[in-house]
């Protein structure tokens, strides 16, 4: 399926991953329909920000919430092809607001299959997370590694994934589970690591306050995932199919640190920070992606090294570090 003049919903458009979804397609010709979570402000989150393109021409801005059925129902009409990126996602707020992490993750999902069921959507790509897995039992970790919830943002995602597959088994709804490993690049919040890192670097601090330094993680760049997100979407044959998309590379975050620093020429020391530990059975020690699926089924291959996808981020978040708060935990 091609994604060019197709109606396009994309949830969770005005975040991370999605922003840079909303560029690619929108590069690609396709109509974009861009869900950003309803607030007061009237603020469109990192849609105001995009590179190249008016948000209040080139696009259509869909200001709401994944939790309202009725809604849903509603701007899913007309619609070809749904990107589900809507999501709470920042694991230590899931500790002590998990209710909400249900309802956006779990019924978010539920609602997008239902109305996307009633509309007639050609594709549904629901995101995944490899967070599901929990700390790897073998590497690389396939699509068949065994899952465990290690975090109620894990189990929410287990969960919606789940639902957004029985409505394929059940009423042979065209959906695919794409499931990135840890991605990085501009725009992403300060609640995740290398933001982190080099938030803290950029704005002068001689300390860089931390978590666990020893777990490993595959980390991919954005502009990479989202290339296997849209491959994914344009497969006839990754219907039904959950699909990993990594680099099947690994590295500790005490190696990614070092780079990082090495990069910004920082002699800043690593300070450990005991809120930002996870309670220890919680905390993924390991993961690393087996990404042969996603090979074979489109050929995918990662076009950044870390050091690249680390370069741009690093520009990218030095010139923009009004949006970071520095010097506080971002959870
Ligand atoms: N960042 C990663 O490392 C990573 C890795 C694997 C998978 N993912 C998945 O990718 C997706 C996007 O993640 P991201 O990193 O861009 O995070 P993000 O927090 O930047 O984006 C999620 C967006 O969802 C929106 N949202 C939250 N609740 C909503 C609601 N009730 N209604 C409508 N919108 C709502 C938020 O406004 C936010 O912009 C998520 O599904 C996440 O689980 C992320």
């Amino acid at each position: 399926m091609e994604l060019n003049d197709k109606n396009i919903l994309v949830t969770g458009a005005d975040g991370f991953i999605g922003s840079h979804l909303v560029e690619a397609l929108v590069k690609k010709g396709a109509h974009v329909n861009a869900l950003s979570y309803y607030n007061s402000f009237n603020n469109w989150g990192w849609l105001e920000k995009l590179e190249n393109i008016d948000c209040l021409e080139d696009i259509r801005v869909i200001p709401g919430d994944v939790r309202d059925g009725h809604f849903i129902n509603k701007i899913t009409r007309g619609m070809d092809v749904i990107f589900n990126l809507a999501a709470l996602i920042a694991i230590p707020y899931s500790y002590s607001a998990p209710d909400s992490y249900v309802e956006t993750n779990i019924k978010g999902a539920l609602n997008i299959c239902q109305a996307a069921l009633e509309s007639g959507c050609q594709r549904i790509i629901q995101t995944s997370t490899s967070e599901v897995y929990g700390s790897a039992r073998y590497i690389p970790m396939d699509e068949n590694h065994p899952q465990r919830p290690q975090s109620p943002y894990s189990a929410s995602k287990i969960g919606g994934d789940a639902m957004a597959l029985s409505f394929y088994y059940s009423y042979e709804l065209p959906v695919i589970i794409a499931r990135p490993f840890n991605t990085y690049g501009p725009r992403q919040s300060a609640r995740a690591v290398i933001p982190a890192v080099i938030s803290q670097i950029a704005g002068g601090g001689k300390e860089i306050r931390l978590g666990n330094l020893s777990t490993t993680r595959d980390f991919n760049y954005v502009k990479d995932i989202v290339t296997g997100i849209l491959q994914l979407a344009e497969c006839d044959k990754a219907v039904g199919e959950t699909v990993n998309i990594g680099s099947d590379t690994e590295i500790s975050i005490g190696e990614l640190v070092e780079t990082i620093k090495k990069l910004m020429h920082s002699n800043a020391m690593v300070v450990p920070e005991e809120t930002r530990f996870r309670p220890v059975n919680s905390e993924v020690a390991r993961l690393k992606c087996d990404n042969r699926k996603i090979k074979e089924l489109v050929g995918y291959t990662p076009q950044y090294t870390l050091e690249q996808g680390l370069a741009e981020t690093i520009e990218w978040i030095a010139k923009n570090l009004e949006n970071y708060k520095i010097k506080i935990y971002n959870v």
